[in-house]
Order: C-alpha cells, then sequence, then structure tokens
C-alpha cells in the first residue's frame, strides 16, 4: 500500500475511534455536487454539514423522473432551499414553507434542545437569494400554509423543523400525496427526540422502509400508490382526489408545470 494510502486510512481510522466518519466525495458528478454545496455554504448560514447537503442534492437528482413537484419544510436562511433550486428539475416547482420568524414551541417530546425564535430568518432576504422562478414561498406556521397546495403531488420532499409536531404534520400532509417512488429526506433523525417520535409514529404499520442515512437524515422511499391511482387525465403534479382536494381551488388546479411521465393517465 502507497504511503498516502496508509495515511489516509490513519486518519479515517482516527477520526472513526472518535465517532467520526469521514468518507471521500470526489468522483465524477460528486466532485461537482460538492463544490455546489461549498460555494452556498460560503454565502450562507447552512445548517446541514456538507455530507447531508450532498445526499439531499442525490435524493432530488433521483427523484427528477417522478411525477410531482418539491417541497422544503424548514428554510430558516435559505441554504439548503439555495441548494434545491439550483438543481431543480425542469418542469418541476419547489414550495417552501417556514414561519421565517423561527422555530414554533415545542412539545415535551422534544426535549430542551430546540427553543422558540431559534433560527429566526427573513422572507424577503431569503427570496432575493433564491430567487421565484418556478420557486413559491409559504411564509407561516405550517400545515395551515399547504392549505392551497392540497391537489398538488410531489417528487421529493425535505423536511428539516426540528420539532415533533411540525414533523408529524408534515408527513401526514406530504405522504398522501407523495408520488411512489417519490423521495422523504427527514433532517435531524436520529439526533432529534422529537423527530425520532414523529418517523416512529407515522411509520409504524407502513411498508415504506425508513433508512437512516450517515449524518443525522433518514430517507424514504413512497412504495404505496395510494390516492395516485385515482390521478388520471390530469396535467402532472396534480392530484385529483376527492379526499385530499376538498380544500383545494380550481386556480391551483391551473396553475401547473409540464406533464411528466410515471403518472397513469386516460
Ligand atoms: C434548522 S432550520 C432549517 C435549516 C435549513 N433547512 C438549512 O439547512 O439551511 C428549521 C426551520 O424550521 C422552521 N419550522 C419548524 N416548524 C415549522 C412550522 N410548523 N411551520 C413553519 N416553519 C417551521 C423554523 O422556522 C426554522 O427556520
Amino acid at each position: 500500500m502507497q504511503l498516502r494510502d496508509r495515511l489516509t486510512n490513519a486518519v479515517k481510522a482516527a477520526a472513526a475511534r472518535r465517532g467520526i466518519l469521514l468518507a471521500r466525495y470526489a468522483d465524477l458528478h460528486r466532485r461537482e455536487r460538492l463544490a455546489m454545496v461549498r460555494h452556498v455554504a460560503a454565502e450562507r448560514t447552512l445548517l446541514l454539514s456538507h455530507g447531508e447537503a450532498c445526499q439531499l442534492l442525490a435524493c432530488l437528482e433521483t427523484s427528477d423522473r417522478i411525477a410531482g413537484d418539491v417541497a422544503e419544510l424548514g428554510v430558516a436562511y435559505g441554504a439548503s432551499a439555495k441548494l434545491l433550486s439550483m438543481r431543480l428539475p425542469a418542469g418541476k416547482h419547489l414550495h417552501l414553507f417556514d414561519t421565517f420568524k423561527g422555530l414554533p414551541r415545542g412539545t415535551a417530546a422534544d426535549g430542551v434542545r430546540f427553543h422558540a425564535g431559534e433560527f429566526e430568518s427573513n422572507l424577503e432576504d431569503v427570496r432575493r437569494y433564491i430567487g421565484t422562478e418556478r420557486v413559491h414561498y409559504h411564509p407561516g406556521l405550517f400545515p395551515a400554509t399547504a392549505d392551497a397546495l392540497s391537489d398538488r403531488l410531489f417528487s421529493f420532499v425535505h423536511l428539516d423543523a426540528d420539532l415533533y409536531e411540525s414533523t408529524l404534520a408534515a408527513f401526514q400532509f406530504f405522504y398522501r400525496r407523495l408520488s411512489p417512488g417519490g423521495i422523504m429526506l427527514c433532517h435531524d433523525y436520529p439526533s432529534a427526540s422529537g423527530v425520532v417520535k414523529a418517523v416512529e409514529e407515522f411509520f409504524r404499520g407502513k411498508p415504506d422502509p425508513v433508512v437512516e442515512l450517515t449524518g443525522y437524515q433518514a430517507m424514504i422511499v413512497k412504495l404505496e400508490s395510494g390516492p395516485i391511482n385515482r390521478v388520471i387525465g390530469v396535467p402532472g403534479n396534480v392530484c385529483r382526489d376527492a379526499a385530499l382536494n376538498s380544500r383545494g381551488t380550481a386556480a391551483d388546479r391551473g396553475h401547473d408545470s409540464a406533464p411528466h411521465t410515471g403518472v397513469a393517465r386516460e
């Protein structure tokens, strides 16, 4: 073994002894992803590690041929949302949800790690940073801010809301609207007790595997077709399901991007 490899292995082993995993991330498209993450992290406070941010991009890219839009709950200063916008697949829209006033109050399930108002940001500043082309801002307390999107389909959802109630509400809203093969990536798993509780409660008894990734992320790939079976004869990214659309408007349904493959049509 060459000296350089022996040194690399020694550094990795020393880090591993301290519970830190070091991984090479420089091959092919990975180099490009990492460059993008480093660029954004230099511009903004990014609350994901570089590795987690690369995994965010990998999941987004993996879901690009799945029908539906992209969403993020937990935008804060806009760094992870910026990455999503930079890699947003053609024809898709990005929906960003945050109070932009920081975290809401937690519950007993969240312990003492987070406090109300933490990560307070500024909607106008984030809007200027990310832009508005195919990007939609939904300021306020989720899930009330998602009412107007009740008839949308999603291909990829990033959850970074830190808290039990916010995360559970996001699973309840997005899971039913996630296309088969669509991905949800949830941050702070298994590090935040409220997030763990929400994941365990929601996915108990569901067939979809919850994959714990390196860093603090859980990835769920939707297996069940659910209401999507009833999506027929409508433009892409719109879910025509009476139960889901009870509060959706005709205007919502009119606002749409290019049709996607993968959704059953008549
Ligand atoms: C850790 S920060 C997000 C960081 C961001 N994803 C990044 O990596 O740069 C968590 C955010 O979740 C938001 N949040 C949590 N629960 C929410 C809710 N129910 N409605 C709206 N925003 C919420 C907070 O306002 C906060 O900005």
